[in-house]
């Protein structure tokens, strides 16, 4: 498939790439179908970390997960404390509400914006980080704008920054965004 129509062929597209033994976090647990496909992209050797706000989040990601894999941490705190890890070689941002879940909590623009922000500075050089930005909920159209005004105003000499759209499709379909630090 060349072309796609879903936002998830776009982001198994980049995790199909190698990423064999890396550091992921799923800055948006949610119910943990993220956390689990960068747990099989990172294999054995990698690590996952998770952060998100709702317990509900991280409960719901811990049963999806299983006792299959132990090399992942889960925090239930703000992305926007990403930096309390180091360094990284993914990042992905699943952005909005929890599916089955409260439409009142959701991702926002300031807190996306500064957890982005540290995110792109702990990104290792070749690192890629992944955006799924939805609207139609509450606050999102600020959020997106905020979002596209963060990556525009990455330097071009260290980022490249593409932004994927699904042009002819209705009701509002996502928006990817993909970063990659250049080496
Ligand atoms: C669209 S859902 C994520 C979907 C998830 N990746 C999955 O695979 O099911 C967005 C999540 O972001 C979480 N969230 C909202 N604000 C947050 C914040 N400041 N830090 C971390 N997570 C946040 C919400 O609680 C919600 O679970």
């Amino acid at each position: 498939m060349i072309v796609k129509e879903k936002y998830f062929q776009i982001v198994d597209e980049i995790l199909s790439q190698d990423f064999n033994g890396k550091i992921a976090i799923d800055a948006t647990v949610g119910n943990g179908h993220d956390t689990l496909k960068l747990l099989n992209t990172v294999g054995e050797e990698g690590f996952v970390y998770g952060f998100d706000i709702q317990e509900k989040a991280i409960n719901n990601a811990k049963n999806l997960i299983g006792d299959k894999y132990k090399n992942y941490k889960l925090f239930l705190k703000s992305h926007d404390e990403i930096d309390i890890i180091d360094n990284c070689d993914l990042v992905i941002y699943n952005l909005g509400y929890m599916p089955g879940s409260s439409k009142e909590i959701t991702t926002i623009a300031s807190t996306t914006v500064k957890s982005m922000d540290k995110a792109t500075k702990i990104l290792n050089k070749g690192g890629i980080m992944i955006v799924v930005s939805y609207v139609g909920h509450k606050n999102s159209f600020e959020e997106r704008k905020a979002v596209e005004e963060f990556l525009k105003s990455l330097n071009q000499k260290f980022y490249k920054v593409e932004k994927r759209e699904f042009l002819n499709q209705i009701n509002n379909p996502p928006i990817v965004y993909l970063i990659e630090k250049k080496v």
